[in-house]
């Protein structure tokens, strides 16, 4: 078995960013800007969106970090995405899902300039990668398909089995791996709740791609031999033991799947940091775009 490590490639691929950046320090140049935006107390949302703040500070980016309340109206949100869109010192910004319940997701998400869009959610955007145009890939997906190309791990002609169609994850690496290109080129089967046999589809998989977000729901019994899995849930389990509350658990029981496992992605340490690093990535780009 071995370990995808997606916390030691993220500090590579970190590393190569912030060299880029010190280059542009010398020119003189302005370095890259990017801003979140919080909607709300979510304590997942609120870790996700420290750790990109922080690893903009580590490698040399500007960061803003916009907190508003739980309240916040959904014309007050888009007056801050309008601002966002105007202000010329920031290259790109993502405001982090899920938004409260009385916000209209699609509508904010639409009215991002597609030039700012690193987290690559705009249907424009979406629509390029589909077109496999330039554009922003979003930033998990991107990190999945990094890692598997600087891994060297063969897709071509195998068959991938994605369990899960969210519009961030699951929807776009199906399209990805089909795609023509290194870490394409898999027979791609996408799985979600209505399908029938999932143990069955999974068992035929080379690659399995798990974004449910339901704690160890991959057995050791739903895989083949030599299977390459890619474990994408990141859910909080409550466990009073533990100083935090909660222990942190992917979708794949690891310690079983492991064993029969080519290559893994552990829950921490695999996709999450792979997620962070290709968001500083496009906000390198959308640097480098807006200077073009
Ligand atoms: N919530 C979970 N993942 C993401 C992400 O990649 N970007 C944003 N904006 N919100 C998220």
């Amino acid at each position: 078995m071995n370990l995808l490590d997606g916390k030691k490639l993220s500090n590579e691929i970190k590393d190569e960013i912030a060299a880029d950046v010190a280059q542009m320090k010398e020119r003189g140049e302005k370095v890259p800007h990017l801003a979140a935006v919080l909607v709300g107390e979510d304590g997942a949302s609120l870790t996700y969106v420290g750790s990109k703040v922080r690893a903009c500070e580590r490698i040399g980016f500007e960061s803003t970090l916009k907190r508003l309340p739980e309240s916040t109206t959904e014309e007050e949100l888009l007056a801050i995405v309008r601002e966002l869109n105007e202000n010329p010192d920031i290259d790109g910004y993502i405001v982090q899902l899920p938004l409260p319940a009385h916000i209209d997701e699609q509508k904010i998400l639409m009215a991002v300039d597609p030039d700012k869009d690193v987290d690559g959610f705009h249907p424009a955007n979406f629509g390029k990668m589909a077109l496999e145009l330039e554009t922003f890939i979003s930033a998990t997906p991107y990190g999945i398909m990094e890692m598997l190309r600087r891994y060297g791990v063969e897709t071509s002609g195998k068959h991938a089995v994605v369990i899960g169609r969210s519009h961030i994850v699951g929807r776009p690496i199906s399209i990805l791996l089909s795609q023509k290109g290194p870490a394409g080129n898999a027979t791609v089967t996408l799985a979600h709740s209505r399908t029938k046999n999932l143990a069955d589809l999974t068992r035929q998989a080379d690659i399995i791609v798990s974004a449910l977000g339901v704690p160890n729901f991959v057995k050791a019994d739903m895989v083949k031999e030599g299977v390459v899995v890619i474990d994408v849930g990141i859910t909080r389990v409550p466990d009073e033991t533990r100083e935090r509350g909660y222990y942190l658990c992917g979708d794949v029981e690891f310690e079983t799947v492991s064993k029969k496992a080519s290559y893994i992605t552990p829950v921490p340490g695999g996709v999450g940091p792979m997620t962070i690093a290709m968001l500083l990535k496009n906000t390198l780009l959308a640097r480098q775009r807006h200077r073009a």
